[in-house]
């Protein structure tokens, strides 16, 4: 009997506080599948080779999060599509040729998290993108699918906005600007895809367009509720939702593409939503 048991790990950096390990650990009990899934501390400029040294030790797939999404799209023999429009990989695998594959589970994590976890109905709605980097660039692509009525991307350097918003253009309704430029009127949604989180700031956008019925989302998670939670709660926002969703839906799409088994997200994402739940902070 081969008692080999299948390997899978994220690589990232920082890692240490990732939630994928045991997000991963409750689909394969759930499912009942046989895996061990690690975090792996990746220095910058060494991913190649903590790739190379996983395979060699017999690893069957990854997920990668910051700062080596693009690096791991870079890397990969193929490429699905969507990695393709992201230009960035969150998911690894390598196909019955050994060859490295590269998918991106993160835009459909994000819509599904919003249609499936939180009944958000998107077509010809008015919607704000805030940031213009690869997290922004992974998830445009399924937004603009959903037909909205219009999507504005803000960004603080804004022609990274409008050189997005032109990369996109032939998908929808997609323009950029600076924080300064958003259009005035109501937001349906409005996404934090800025790292302005990750040194507790908020992007300084004009609160107006946010009331009762503005969903914010912040594609960030943390133990306590992220500043643009905090910000958007506080600016009367009908809903304030962090990423734990998300995190948990691109894993879930992830574990499907490894194991072909799609596990369910639900209790994943109570348990962890329980204050004893381990703290986490990828995205
Ligand atoms: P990621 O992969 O997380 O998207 P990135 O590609 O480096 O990382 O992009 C970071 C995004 O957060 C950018 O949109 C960046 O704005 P700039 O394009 O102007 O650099 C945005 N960002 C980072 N820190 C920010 C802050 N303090 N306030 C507002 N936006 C910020």
């Amino acid at each position: 009997m081969n008692a080999a048991i299948d390997r899978y790990a994220v690589m990232g950096n920082p890692i240490a506080h990732s939630l994928s390990p045991e997000i991963h650990r409750l689909f394969a009990e759930q499912t009942g599948q046989r895996l061990v899934y690690e975090a792996i501390l990746v220095e910058p400029g060494h991913f190649p080779e903590a790739v190379a040294a996983f395979r060699a030790a017999g690893g069957k797939g990854l997920n990668v999060t910051v700062p080596f999404k693009q690096e791991a799209f870079a890397l990969a023999a193929e490429r699905t599509p969507r990695a393709e429009r992201a230009q960035a990989a969150n998911t690894l695998y390598w196909n019955k040729a050994n060859a490295l594959c590269a998918d991106n589970t993160d835009g459909v994590g994000l819509l599904r998290d919003l249609k499936k976890n939180l009944a958000l109905d998107l077509g010809g709605r008015r919607l704000l993108l805030l940031g213009a980097g690869g997290a922004a660039r992974g998830v445009l692509a399924p937004l603009l699918a959903e037909g909205p009525a219009e999507l504005v991307i803000a960004n603080r350097t804004p022609e990274r906005a409008t050189g997005l918003a032109a990369d996109f253009a032939d998908l929808g309704e997609v323009t950029g600007c600076g924080f300064d430029a958003v259009p005035a009127g109501h937001w349906d949604l409005v996404i934090n895809a800025t790292a302005a989180g990750l040194a507790g700031e908020v992007p300084p956008v004009d609160p107006a367009g946010i009331d009762r019925d503005t969903l914010c989302y912040d594609m960030m998670y943390g133990r306590e509720p992220t500043a643009f939670v905090r910000w958007a709660a506080a600016q009367g926002a009908g809903r304030a939702v962090d990423g734990l969703g998300m995190l948990v839906e691109q894993a879930a799409e992830a574990f499907a593409i490894w194991r072909g088994v799609r596990p369910d997200t639900a209790p994943v994402i109570r348990r962890l939503r329980t204050p004893d739940a381990p703290a986490g902070d990828d995205r």
